[in-house]
């Protein structure tokens, strides 16, 4: 190619390349999208956040919100963004309660909302067409913590294994609750007893301590149970991973955790061992039950509902139409993600 050709190709393709940059920077701007976290310092929720912000891409700016655990400065925080124009709210709340105010308060500015992880009442929900909720059905993860217990035990309610220490054929427990109201707490715990109840086993429940989904709590907690009930406890149930691991940690330092098979590793068959067991399925717990401290956890699958999120985020802005949406819409209303079970064998 001759050199004058050269030339007029080189200056046209940098005529195009300042056009398209001109064009971009007219185009509008991206939407905007505010997100407001319960609380960063819950590993669960922290994960969650990131898992959100990491399916969102590029298709819309994301400004994430922490209320710190406090309803009043998460109302602060949405009454600026709803005052700033924000195209759509996706809402942790603080108290599912307040769900009722925030939807009153978005739909005078039409601006849709999708809430997740702690669910709203139905007649909430119910106030706004474009109101949503993204998450799971809580006495799913009883039902599945239920049936773990059950098979480590043996699978018959008739004639426990060698885990039932007294041999009572009984299965004493201490229990570790959520916070109160929360939904996920009240249906795991009434849900975990009253499944194992269903499936004929005999459950003593030794203790139920209320420790508001925290790690430390449970800690603190979990002291004078072990000093009360000593070796009486056959089993310690928790409604998430991240109390489990507060749980786990005191009986790590009352030496709890003997690896007396002499095989390397704290595990299942080393006697005395006591099951714990979790739910949420966190990095953590899963290194936990690879060591063998954690017996198991029921996944509460925090990936798979940032994606619904996400995806629901571009219908609702109109960047995606409700045709193939990937997931099924409940009553118009709820995204429902199942739980998983996992424990150390299962896949
Ligand atoms: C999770 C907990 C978390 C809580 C926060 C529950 O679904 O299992 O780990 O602390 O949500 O709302």
């Amino acid at each position: 190619m001759k050199s004058t050709n050269l030339a007029f190709f080189g200056l046209f393709g940098i005529l195009i390349g300042m056009l398209s940059g001109l064009i971009l920077s007219c185009a509008a701007p991206l939407p905007r999208v505010a997100l407001f976290a319960y609380n960063l310092e819950d590993p669960y929720i922290a994960s969650f956040v990131s898992q959100i912000s990491d399916q969102v891409g590029n298709s819309f700016t994301l400004e994430t919100y922490d209320a710190r655990n406090s309803q009043v400065l998460q109302n602060e925080d949405l009454e600026l963004a709803v005052k700033e124009g924000v195209d759509l709210l996706l809402v942790n709340p603080v108290d599912r309660l307040s769900a009722y105010g925030i939807i009153q308060h978005a739909r005078e500015r039409d601006i849709p909302l999708i809430f997740f992880n702690r669910e709203p009442l139905a007649t909430d929900l119910a106030l706004w067409d474009s109101t949503y909720y993204v998450g799971a059905q809580a006495i799913q993860s009883a039902v599945l913590q239920a049936e773990l217990v059950a098979s480590l035990f043996g699978g018959n309610p008739q004639s426990l294994n060698l885990f039932d220490r007294n041999a009572d054929n009984r299965i004493q427990a201490i229990l570790f609750k959520g916070e109160q109201g929360h939904q996920d707490a009240e249906i795991r715990t009434t849900g975990f007893v009253e499944t194992m109840t269903t499936m004929g086993f005999d459950l003593e429940v030794l203790a139920l301590e209320v420790a508001n989904w925290d790690r430390a709590e449970a800690y603190d907690t979990s002291g004078p149970l072990f000093a009360n009930f000593g070796s009486q406890i056959e089993l310690v149930v928790s409604n998430n991973d991240n109390m489990a691991l507060g749980v786990i940690s005191r009986m790590r330092q009352i030496s709890l955790f003997e690896d007396t098979n002499q095989n390397g590793r704290v595990d299942q068959d080393d006697s005395g061992w006591i099951p714990v067991i979790g739910i949420d399925g966190l990095d953590e717990a899963v290194i936990q039950i690879e060591e063998g401290y954690l017996y198991g956890t029921v996944v509460n699958d925090s990936n798979r509902m940032a994606t619904a999120i996400a995806e629901l985020s571009r219908v609702l802005l109109g960047q995606r139409s409700w045709e193939d949406f990937p997931f099924p819409l409940t009553n118009e209303k709820y995204i429902w993600i199942d739980y998983l079970p996992f424990s150390r064998g299962l896949p």
